[in-house]
């Protein structure tokens, strides 16, 4: 069997463990041969293949990024996108497809699934908010980076007596904020499943210093004001069709400023979140979701996806984890709450 594999949409630590567990059991167990497709969906799209044998796939364990290059190539939105992937499978001989990605590049890998094409999709994002998985890999290490800048920035805060606000990432869900936030030990923590109070937020800043302690507030690009909208830098929108998100943490240190007279600087973590080596768990997800992947194309077990139940790996249907997102219940976040202020 000839199968290819792609990755697609916001890059994210484990990337490479996944593709090279795949090569190396389709390989040594089941002797398949691979195809590397470059840079997401454009790869089939365009007929874009790199080589992808154990020899491309040595070394690549703790690498960050992707050896394969990802982009947020939408098939269904270019004219004929369909057809031209379906052709290029058929001229290319691929029997089956490994799609590596969070909700876009499954949502991808769903419809085309119900239009014939043999896929399994592994899942992938830093955000964590893919239903029916535990996790995704990519979340434990933006955590442990965001929780790192939190720990320095703790110490300057308290230098300086100012608040400091991390922007983090998540545009629907806050899950990277509500982890980092409370290991962290942050003041108080903000995310997009609940609309925020800046009046509150300010109580919280307030009663930080009153304990001769400096207060870190860690916030979701895509957090929202109880009496606003998500706000934005601009309205430039990605090739998948997102608004391009960050803004909120900044034009939260302005109001806080404007209200408690304290000074507040916000550092945005962005990209940094997504960059360099996948911690130890990432490193061992990413290579159970990519041995228990070329397993379901063995089987046949197609428009499936690999997922973590507890300390399992089982197949989902593709389906059952993008056409909703997983989002921090209001329990979990209450949890953290006594800690805020
Ligand atoms: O989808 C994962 C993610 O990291 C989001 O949290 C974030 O909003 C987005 O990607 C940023 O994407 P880009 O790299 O295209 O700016």
């Amino acid at each position: 069997m000839r199968i290819g594999v792609l990755t697609g949409g916001g890059d994210c630590p484990g990337l490479n463990a996944v593709i090279r567990a795949v090569v190396r059991k389709g390989v040594k167990e089941y002797g398949y041969e691979f195809v590397g497709f470059r840079d997401g969906w454009k790869g089939p799209l365009e007929g874009l293949t790199m080589p992808l044998g154990i020899e491309e796939t040595r070394g690549i364990l703790p690498r960050g990024g992707t050896i394969l290059g990802s982009s947020r190539t939408n098939p269904f939105k270019i004219e004929n996108g369909v057809e031209r992937i379906k052709e290029n499978l058929e001229k290319m001989g691929i029997d089956a497809l490994v799609a590596i990605g969070g909700e876009d590049t499954l949502g991808v890998a769903t419809k085309l699934d119900a239009l014939g094409v043999k896929v399994v999709g592994v899942p992938k994002t830093i955000d964590n908010d893919l239903n029916n998985t535990d996790y995704t890999f990519g979340f434990d290490t933006s955590v442990n980076i965001a929780v790192e800048a939190i720990d320095r920035l703790h110490t300057t805060a308290e230098s300086h007596h100012r608040a400091l606000i991390v922007e983090v990432m998540g545009r629907h869900a806050g899950w990277i904020a509500l982890h980092s936030g409370i290991a962290g030990g942050a003041a108080c923590i903000l995310i997009p499943e609940v609309k925020f109070s800046v009046d509150k937020v300010c109580e919280w800043v307030n009663s930080r210093f009153k304990s001769s302690y400096a207060p870190i507030i860690v916030i979701a690009e895509g957090a929202i004001p109880q009496d606003g909208d998500m706000i934005v830098k601009d309205q430039t929108l990605d090739s998948f069709g997102h608004v391009k998100l960050s803004g909120i943490g900044e034009w939260l240190a302005g109001q806080i400023e404007e209200k408690t007279g304290k000074e507040a600087r916000t550092s945005v973590l962005g990209h940094i979140q997504r960059g360099g080596s996948p911690t130890a768990f990432d490193r061992v997800l990413a290579t159970r979701f990519g041995l228990h992947a070329i397993t379901a194309i063995h089987d046949g077990d197609y428009g499936k996806m690999v997922a973590l139940h507890g300390t399992n790996i089982e197949r989902v249907p593709l389906a059952s984890a993008t056409t909703q997102l997983k989002l921090v219940n209001p329990e979990l976040y209450a949890e953290a709450q006594v800690f805020f202020g």
